[in-house]
């Protein structure tokens, strides 16, 4: 991949990724990097056409860096963010202290004089920060404050050089986005370079220069969601039937499973092979009631089927795999990159990966067709590809499937309870036309029984618990408030319709301090 004209450079501050988001959404791409990354491009004499450093945890005051190399040029625009800015006026000149009570959350600032361009003279933006910038350095002017009187913005009154002490990526930042944009046009004179199509183009581009260099068969562990599904369509429209689609029914699946691969099989020109290994993860999850361990059973077990198939197509059809193909998106790649971030709190809770080991035993190389793109970018993109949109707004749903939503020990009967009362919530979203407004639903087993009565008679039966949540990455979720209709309904539903339930209660916690799914 080029050098983009546009670097953004990562700090570590957790909203890094939206900077890049959204300067991609104001039709601008760029290349996310790391510190050590950016300085190396420029000690090997390569440079942007615009640089960003972004916001960061530390202390300027402990970072013994030397960035010279960011300010050196003067035609070179640089915006600096939070820390950014603190860095660029350090360099400078300026002063930067150690606050005492620091600014979080929301804060209003406002221009000293005459407010930019058609901007509102104040605005309410997002602050996170308690150093801060006291002495500005002499050929930068103040241009905004905040209530507190602390510097907000600062630009160089030659220099292309413009930097904020807010966040404007944030959501709750106003004119944010107009602000990133006045960056980029006015002070950066950047030319538009990003939209659907150029993504289409170099998705198809990585696809095609990957697999030309060398040459082989591409298995991909296809699991229906849009990823698999939007990777698997691009590289189906360069590889064609060199890509053999692999979809795992291990048992924990939902009906809405089914039917969904029958029609991906009937309405795709994807050659997908359903392998039947129900039996196989049932036996290995006999008696297995801890969360981790049954994690670790089925990504193990996943791995095992594959190295199989693998073995299968060599020894009867001759056909080598030379990659695995895989849905990875670009968040995951920034934060296996960022050094800030690597082995973060988040990759201990739970073990996600699915096929994790399988490149490295089965001696595969990795095809990553959307590992530059953000969700709401591959799901343009599956809608470009023609793909429908039931496909490409389908909620995620866990490799270890209903395995982690019956808690406790996996056993045929909690699979149908899960598989019925799952069922009912997807028709009701969908009859209350819900399912496009919520970022992911289901049903999850409680190892509980409680008293009810049915008929005439007292039963001591199963509680269903329905989880739903708003999210944008997963990262952090919210509960929704659902209308009362629609709760009532699947309740009655459930309660009705599932035998073994009832009881069924609706979850309103947020991640954090709870995850998504229970398990
Ligand atoms: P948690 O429970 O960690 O879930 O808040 C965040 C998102 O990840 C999904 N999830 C998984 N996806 N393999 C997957 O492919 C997994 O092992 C896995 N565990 C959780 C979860 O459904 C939610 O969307």
């Amino acid at each position: 991949m080029k050098d983009r004209s546009l670097w953004i450079v990562d700090f570590g501050s957790q909203y890094t990724q939206l900077i890049t988001r959204k300067t991609r959404e104001l039709g601008y791409s760029s290349d996310l990097i790391t510190v050590e990354e950016a300085l190396n491009r420029f000690s090997n004499r390569k440079s942007p056409q615009a640089l960003i450093l972004s916001g960061g945890p530390e202390s300027v005051f402990l970072d013994k860096n030397d960035y010279s190399l960011f300010f050196k040029n003067p035609h070179l625009p640089v915006l600096g963010i939070c820390y950014g800015m603190q860095l660029m006026a350090k360099y400078f000149g300026g002063v930067v202290e150690k606050g005492i009570q620091g600014e979080y959350g929301r804060a209003k600032i406002s221009f000293c004089n005459e407010a930019l361009d058609h901007f509102p003279k104040s605005l309410n933006v997002w602050m996170s920060h308690s150093d801060h910038v006291t002495k500005v350095p002499g050929e930068f002017q103040i241009l905004m404050k905040s209530e507190n009187n602390l510097v907000a913005m600062i630009q160089h009154q030659k220099r292309p050089l413009l930097a904020f002490q807010f966040h404007p990526e944030v959501q709750h930042s106003e004119y944010g986005k107009e602000l990133l944009h006045y960056f980029l046009v006015q002070v950066s004179k950047l030319k538009n370079d990003w939209d659907s199509t150029t993504m289409l183009q170099e998705a198809l581009e990585l696809v095609e220069r990957t697999c030309q260099e060398n040459s082989g068969e591409v298995l991909c562990a296809f699991s229906g969601g849009v990823d698999s599904l939007v990777a698997a369509t691009l590289a189906d429209r360069v590889l064609k039937e060199k890509l053999h689609c692999f979809f795992v029914d291990h048992g924990l699946l939902r009906p809405q499973d089914a039917h969904h691969l029958e029609e991906l099989k009937k309405n795709t020109s994807l050659n997908i092979t359903i392998l039947n290994v129900r039996e196989l993860f049932l036996s290995k999850l006999k008696g297995v009631c801890d969360p981790e361990e049954k994690r670790k059973i089925i990504g193990r077990t996943f791995i095992e089927v594959f190295e199989e198939k693998v073995k299968e197509y060599q020894k009867n059809h001759n056909i080598y795999f030379k990659f695995l193909l895989q849905g990875t998106l670009y968040p995951d790649v920034i934060e296996s990159l960022s050094p800030h971030k690597q082995g973060g709190k988040s990759s201990t809770i739970k073990s996600h990966h699915n096929v994790g080991g399988l490149p490295e035993r089965m001696n595969l190389n990795l095809l990553e067709p959307l590992r530059y793109l953000f969700k709401d970018e591959v799901r343009n993109l599956g809608l470009l590809l023609n793909l429908k949109e039931s496909w490409v707004y389908r909620h995620p749903f866990p490799g270890p499937g209903l395995g982690i939503r019956q808690l406790g020990e996996v056993t045929p009967e909690g699979l149908r309870i899960l598989g019925e009362s799952d069922q009912i919530l997807f028709e009701e979203m969908n009859n209350f036309s819900l399912y496009r407004f919520i970022w992911q639903a289901f049903t999850v087993l409680l190892p509980v029984y409680t008293v009810g009565v049915k008929g005439d008679g007292r039963v001591y039966e199963r509680v269903i618990c329905l989880r739903l949540v708003n999210s944008s990455d997963g990262m952090t979720a919210e509960w929704p408030e659902m209308p009362q209709a629609f709760l009532a309904k699947t309740s009655s539903r459930i309660t009705n319709e599932v035998k073994g339930i009832t009881r069924v209660v609706y979850d309103i916690t947020n991640k954090p301090p709870g995850t998504i799914e229970w398990e």
